[in-house]
C-alpha cells in the first residue's frame, strides 16, 4: 500500500471547474496541519465533498502514504463502514467483530490522510471508526464531510457557508460573486446561452428553461427555473441589438451601424422586450452586463 508521497487514491477526476472557495481550501488545509480530525459540515449541496477533494489535492504532498477517499454515500449498513473504508484503503479481510479497531491497527504505521466523505447517514459508525483511528494510528489524519459533526474528542469542525452571493444593490459586482461564477460556468457549459437575468427592484433573479443549473447553483442564487424568457431565446440579430443598447447607442445609431431602418430597430427591440421582460433600456443593459454580452 505504500505509495509515492502525495498520491491520491480513489478520487474521481474533476469533470467541472472548481470555483472560488480559495479561503476555505486554505483554512481547512491549515487546520489539518494542526489537528488530526477535521469535519467539514454544512447543508447538502453546499460543496463539502468538492471542497474536500480540493483540500486533498492541496495537502497530498504532506502524506508519505498518500490521500485516500472512502465514499460513504452508498453505505446503508453502519456495520459495513469499517469494511468499506478498509477496502477503499486496499485492506481487506477485516474481522467482522471489532473491525474499526483492526483497521486502526492495520494503519498504525501509515502516514496518510483519509477523506471520509458523506458521513451523515452513518454518523455513529463513522464517529466510532474515527475514534479508533485517532487512538491507534498516530500518523493518520481524517478529513470528514458530513451534514452534522461526528462529535468526538479531537474533532475540529469547519462550517462551510454558502458561496458568496450577489448583493442585489450592486449588480456590477455580481459577476464576481462565487455563486454567480459557478452558475455562469455551468450554464455556459450546457452550450445554451447564458440565461441569467438579474433585475434590481425587487431583487429577482431568474433563469429561463433550457439549461439545468445544478441544484447547488439554483439554490445558492435563489433562482427560479423556467421563469421569464431570457437571452437564450433571442435571435443572433436581437442579441446584437441588446449589446449595442447596452453600449449606450440610440436607435438611430444602431440603425446606421447595422444598415437597417430605425423602424426595423424598434421592431427588433419590441421583440427583445417581449422575450426578456425588460421594458426599459436600463434593464436591458443590466441584463446584458450580467450575461457578459458587453
Ligand atoms: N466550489 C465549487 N466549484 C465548482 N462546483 C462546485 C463547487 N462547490 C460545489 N460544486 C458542485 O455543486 C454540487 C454539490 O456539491 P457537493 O460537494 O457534492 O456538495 P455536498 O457534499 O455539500 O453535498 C456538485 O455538483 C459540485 O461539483
Ligand atoms: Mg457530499
Amino acid at each position: 500500500m505504500a505509495d509515492a508521497t502525495g498520491s491520491l487514491h480513489g478520487f474521481p477526476a474533476a469533470l467541472t471547474s472548481f470555483v472560488g472557495r480559495a479561503r476555505a481550501v486554505e483554512e481547512v488545509a491549515t487546520q489539518l496541519a494542526q489537528d488530526r480530525l477535521v469535519t467539514v459540515t454544512g447543508p447538502g449541496g453546499a460543496g463539502k465533498t468538492r471542497l474536500a477533494g480540493e483540500v486533498a489535492r492541496r495537502v497530498a504532498g504532506g502524506f508519505a502514504d498518500g490521500v485516500w477517499l472512502a465514499e460513504l454515500a452508498a453505505v446503508t449498513d453502519p456495520a459495513q463502514v469499517a469494511a468499506v473504508v478498509g477496502s477503499a484503503l486496499g485492506i481487506r479481510d477485516l474481522p467482522s467483530v471489532a473491525a474499526a479497531d483492526a483497521l486502526a491497527q492495520a494503519l498504525s504505521r501509515r502516514q496518510l490522510l483519509l477523506v471520509l466523505d458523506n458521513c451523515e447517514h452513518v454518523i455513529g459508525a463513522a464517529a466510532e471508526l474515527c475514534g479508533w483511528l485517532l487512538l491507534g494510528a498516530d500518523d493518520v489524519r481524517v478529513l470528514a464531510t458530513s451534514r452534522e459533526p461526528l462529535r468526538i474528542a479531537g474533532e475540529v469542525r469547519y462550517r462551510l457557508g454558502p458561496l458568496t452571493l450577489p448583493d442585489p444593490g450592486d449588480l456590477a459586482a455580481a459577476a464576481q460573486c462565487e455563486a454567480v461564477r459557478l452558475f455562469a460556468d455551468r450554464a455556459t457549459a450546457t452550450e445554451f446561452a447564458l440565461l441569467l437575468a438579474v433585475q434590481p427592484e425587487p431583487p429577482v433573479r431568474e433563469v429561463t428553461a433550457g439549461a439545468e443549473p445544478t441544484a447547488y447553483g439554483a439554490a445558492g442564487l435563489g433562482l427560479a427555473a423556467g421563469g421569464v424568457a431570457g437571452l437564450a431565446r433571442l435571435s443572433p440579430r436581437e442579441r446584437e441589438l441588446v449589446t449595442l443598447v447596452a453600449q449606450g447607442r440610440t436607435d438611430a445609431q444602431i440603425a446606421a451601424q447595422l444598415y437597417i431602418t430605425v423602424r426595423t430597430v424598434s421592431s427588433h427591440l419590441d421583440r427583445v422586450r417581449d422575450k426578456t421582460g425588460c421594458r426599459r433600456r436600463a434593464d436591458l443593459t443590466r441584463l446584458a452586463l450580467s450575461a457578459g454580452l458587453v
